[in-house]
């Protein structure tokens, strides 16, 4: 699987603390079955990271990595509070995507309100960026009117969700949106957003097959997020099987959003 986002770096956000804590996050992405990883820490007022000081922790972690021999390829990217990067300039900004060729991963607002989220994803648009957006099922804003995924979704954003919103990890709100998005085709990515091993560690395919989307959890943490990364159109979306039975019951019970 490729995970697009991980907070993975040592020392610089609400990630691993220690180069041996990122070694184990490492470890354990690689147990979930994740071959690629972007490591996305935070850049907004919390933890105010650059390019360059994520270039540096990136490069302790690829080379702990290669001590611990881990077979884990990792890409920098960078977690965006959107109205943080109204400050940066375009270079600085450019350097914060996802890989060489990706999107800029947009966290999508913990706030009750914000108002102006969606002019400013234009904004980036404009730029020329393309923008992914991280887990809008656990954002009030999201919850609150649904249909902003759709609005944006249809002005050419993407949504990755975070894989353990399908097992309940963020409450059934969450729960139910997310299977929603997927439901409504408003998804294009399922990542980890994991922080540690313990309290925040990568679930991925395994949730979604448990909720019963194990029909498209190959397009969601594969092969969506390989044309994603690469910049390149995304392939046809799976459809879901017609048939009944409990996978269907259960999308039906609990696959849509308030
Ligand atoms: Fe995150």
């Amino acid at each position: 699987m490729i995970d697009l986002h991980c907070h993975l770096l040592a020392g610089i956000d609400d990630g691993p603390a220690t180069s041996a804590e990122a070694v184990a996050l490492g470890e354990a992405l690689v147990a979930a079955g994740v071959t690629r990883v972007v490591t996305t820490p935070h850049v907004g007022p919390n933890y105010p990271n650059d390019a360059e000081r994520i270039h540096v922790a990136w490069l302790e972690l690829v080379a702990a990595l290669g001590r611990a021999h881990v077979p884990l390829e990792v890409l920098k990217g960078a977690e965006l509070d959107l109205l943080y990067t109204q400050g940066l300039d375009a270079e600085e900004l450019g350097r914060l995507a996802l890989g060489p060729d990706g999107p800029l991963l947009v966290e999508c607002p913990f706030s009750a309100v914000m108002p102006q989220f969606e002019q400013l994803v234009a904004g980036l648009h404009a730029m020329g960026h393309r923008v992914l957006l991280a887990h809008p099922e656990r954002s009030p804003v999201f919850l609150r009117e649904p249909e902003l995924l759709r609005r944006l979704v249809a002005a050419g954003a993407m949504a990755s969700l975070t894989g353990s919103s399908f097992a309940g990890r963020f409450g059934r709100t969450a729960q139910r949106y997310a299977t929603w998005a997927v439901d409504e085709e408003l998804a294009h990515d399922v990542s980890s957003d994991a922080h540690d091993t313990v309290k925040r560690p990568p679930v991925l395919a395994e949730a979604l097959e448990q909720a019963g989307y194990g029909w498209t959890a190959a397009w969601l943490t594969r092969e969506a997020p390989a044309a994603i990364l690469a910049g390149t159109e995304l392939p046809p979306r799976p459809t879901a099987p017609a048939a009944g039975g409990w996978a269907r019951l259960r999308r039906a019970r609990g696959g849509r959003a308030d």
